[in-house]
């Protein structure tokens, strides 16, 4: 690689990482500014086909300004964030890593899944690093879920709705919005659905605008198969991005929004749950009691951080470590073969899109 202080797919651990943007819109505007707060990261420059949004970052932040991938490259990068459109991923990446450019590429990694399994295998023949940018997984609300000992969900609600921005309208709500969740299911679970019901509605354009799935998993270790119910709408009145889990042992509900949620385990509550059993065993009323008085409610402990921020700081340490990314192709491919299984299921249930 031109220029390029990176051998082999890792940096010596105190390199500086240089970086650079590809597209910034909505999305790429944030990524530069994260490129030029986190240590170890150096904003070189950015490409963008349009000369106001690419000179608006040059005065921003006193990087490079590129009309093309091959000025960048030229100009000398280690990564990239790849935040143009869906459509355009494909041919992005793989002209970065021919040139041995890691890539961090926003979600979806593809618009369907030949083309996000193209984009796999150019990333398995290759010594760069491939993330893709499924940047809920960073979120400090699914990073305290993460870290919940012993997690495993019978059943998921996950909602995530919001009003209409008219944005991303070339896809439809399920590669835009519901993917985000279908990845923290898939993460969750270890496995794809092996059943889908789904059903979905589409009013402003050809594409789905509302859409609920029910995805069944494989059954864990003790054979019991765990159900999601998972919504995604831009059509709401409000803004919502919730999780409710039940498992054998925990129950969790938190707010992506207000980045705050509540824990409620079996084990903590032991004495107060035996108490009832033998309460209602022994035939007592106990419809005066006030369950919510009775059981024990902890906070989720949710930390700090900005997500964009932890997200390119893993993919920085995958870099320099060699490691495989946390979200790595195969998981990008596996979130966009599932949303398209779910619009095929919804299709077949009636609904119409193109
Ligand atoms: N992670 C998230 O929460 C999140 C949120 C929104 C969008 N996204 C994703 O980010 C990506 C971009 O979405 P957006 O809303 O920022 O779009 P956008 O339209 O606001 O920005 C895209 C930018 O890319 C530029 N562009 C287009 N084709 C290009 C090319 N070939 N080379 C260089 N520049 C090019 C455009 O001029 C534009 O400035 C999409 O994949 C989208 O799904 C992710």
């Amino acid at each position: 690689m031109t220029n390029s202080s990176v051998t082999g797919g890792t940096t010596a651990s105190t390199a500086t990482i240089r970086c650079g943007v590809i597209g910034v819109g909505r999305m790429g505007r944030h990524h530069a500014r994260i490129c030029t707060q986190v240590e170890g990261a150096d904003l070189i420059g950015v490409v963008d086909a349009s000369e106001a949004r690419r000179n608006d970052m040059v005065e921003q932040y006193g990087c490079g300004g590129f009309a093309t991938v091959d000025a960048l490259i030229a100009a000398g990068v280690d990564a990239c964030v790849i935040a143009t459109p869906t459509v355009t991923h494909r041919a992005v990446v793989e002209q970065l890593l021919r040139a041995g450019v890691h890539c961090l590429v926003e979600k979806p990694l593809a618009p369907d899944e030949v083309e996000a399994a193209a984009m796999a295998d150019a990333a398995a023949r290759c010594s760069a690093v491939l993330q893709v940018g499924h940047v809920v997984r960073f979120d400090p609300v699914m990073v305290a879920i993460r870290d919940i000992p012993a997690l495993t969900p019978r059943f998921v609600e996950i909602d995530r709705v919001s009003p209409m921005t008219f944005r991303s309208v070339d896809v439809g709500v399920v590669l835009d919005m519901m993917i985000h969740d279908l990845d923290l299911l898939i993460m969750l679970m270890g496995s794809e659905p092996e059943e889908i019901h789904a059903n979905a509605v589409s009013v402003l354009g050809d594409a789905e605008d509302v859409c609920n799935a029910r995805l069944v998993f494989p059954a864990g270790k003790d054979g019991i198969r765990c159900t999601a119910n998972v919504t995604a709408s831009r059509l709401a009145l409000k803004t919502e991005r919730k999780i409710r889990i039940i498992s054998e042992d925990t129950y969790v509900s938190a707010d992506f929004g207000e980045r705050r949620g509540t824990v409620v385990r079996k084990a903590v509550n032991a004495e107060q749950l035996a108490d009832i059993r033998a309460r209602f065993k022994g035939g007592e009323d106990l419809s005066s009691l006030n369950y919510l008085e009775l059981v024990k409610v902890d906070a989720l402990e949710v930390g700090k951080g900005e997500p964009l921020k932890l997200q390119l700081e893993s993919f920085l340490t995958s870099i320099r470590t060699g490691g495989k990314p946390f979200v790595d192709a195969q998981a990008g491919f596996a979130a966009v073969r599932t949303a398209q299984r779910i619009v095929e299921c919804a299709r077949r249930a009636g609904a119409r899109m193109v």
